[in-house]
């Protein structure tokens, strides 16, 4: 049986819409047999599709189809702990966990290059499919089906600190919600902090993290879907959050934070407690600089 272990993600990171995403240490698994018939299973109880619309299947079949090989049928295990619909990259970490399984259980004819693009154009953006494959934080262009992209690994001295809330958020609607032009100096905006989100990132120079994350493609548009979001985010910088943001199309909002900010947790546990939101769950996590792998 091929296991793959596949980390979620956190796409945007402010203002690098569809463009900046990272891995982090939050991991579905899928695991995959061949075999006469289609049987999938959610080993943790999870409901998801069981016929042939799951999408890990897709994948699956997807990879051999476009090997020539026949797919017979196959025994699909899913672990799903990336909670879906939350902009932590659930679909993708599917996508991932399809295409590299099954590229590993033919032998590896494709190459990783290959299956970064195939995930890329499955998804429509590249920014939560690429960090899943890779690890470590990345740039991404996808045009006309291939993805131009950095993978830079992060130090391990930051904490992600997912506050996620107790209902989806489909990106579909999501994207609905932005407008179809902005004006050119939001556009320089938003540029200008992407770039500085990236490079701040990698050479850790986290003073600028705020100012990175502040952004006016998304995150303006979509605030009002995630009840609270506003204050728990205003809530984060006063207790030393380096920076904030709807982690994706949400609804998790992400503060990025350092590692030695213990009193962190407990303060944001205890202020959703006290504003109603006890619904909400917080995992402190690292950055995953690995990306897929097929584990023993
Ligand atoms: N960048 C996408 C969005 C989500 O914000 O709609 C992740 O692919």
């Amino acid at each position: 049986m091929i296991k793959v272990q596949i980390p979620a993600t956190s796409a945007n990171i402010g203002a690098g819409f569809d463009s900046l995403g990272l891995a982090v240490s939050m991991y579905n698994y899928v695991n995959l047999e061949e075999q006469d018939s289609i049987e999938i299973v959610a080993l943790d109880g999870v409901p998801i599709p069981t016929d042939e619309s799951n999408l890990v299947y897709q994948c699956v079949k997807y990879i051999y189809d476009l090997c020539d090989k026949p797919l017979k049928g196959i025994r699909i295990e899913q672990i799903n702990n990336i909670p879906m619909a939350r902009g932590l990259g659930s679909s993708s970490a599917c996508i991932v966990g399809g295409l590299v399984g099954a590229n590993a259980m033919l032998g590896n004819p494709l190459r990783t290059s290959d299956l970064v693009n195939i995930a890329a154009t499955m998804e429509g953006h590249p920014d939560n499919s690429t960090p899943a494959l890779l690890g470590g934080l990345v740039t991404a262009v996808l045009e006309n089906g291939k993805v131009y992209y950095v993978k830079q690994e992060i130090a391990e001295d930051l904490r992600f600190v997912t506050i996620i809330p107790d209902f989806e958020l489909k990106t579909k609607f999501a994207r609905e919600a932005l407008p179809k032009e902005i004006p050119h100096k939001d556009g320089v905006f938003n540029l200008s902090r992407a770039a500085l989100m990236s490079v701040s990132l990698y050479s850790r120079n986290y003073q600028n993290l705020r100012i990175a994350a502040d952004d006016r493609l998304h995150q303006p548009y979509r605030l009002s879907l995630i009840n609270g979001a506003h204050d728990v985010l205003e809530m984060s910088y006063k207790h030393g959050a380096y920076a904030s943001y709807i982690s994706g199309a949400g609804s998790t909002l992400m503060s990025i934070i350092s590692s030695g900010n213990f009193e962190f947790e407990g303060i944001v546990r205890e202020y959703l407690q006290e504003n109603g939101l006890d619904g909400w769950k917080v995992n402190v996590l690292s950055i995953d600089n690995e990306g897929t792998r097929i584990i023993p």
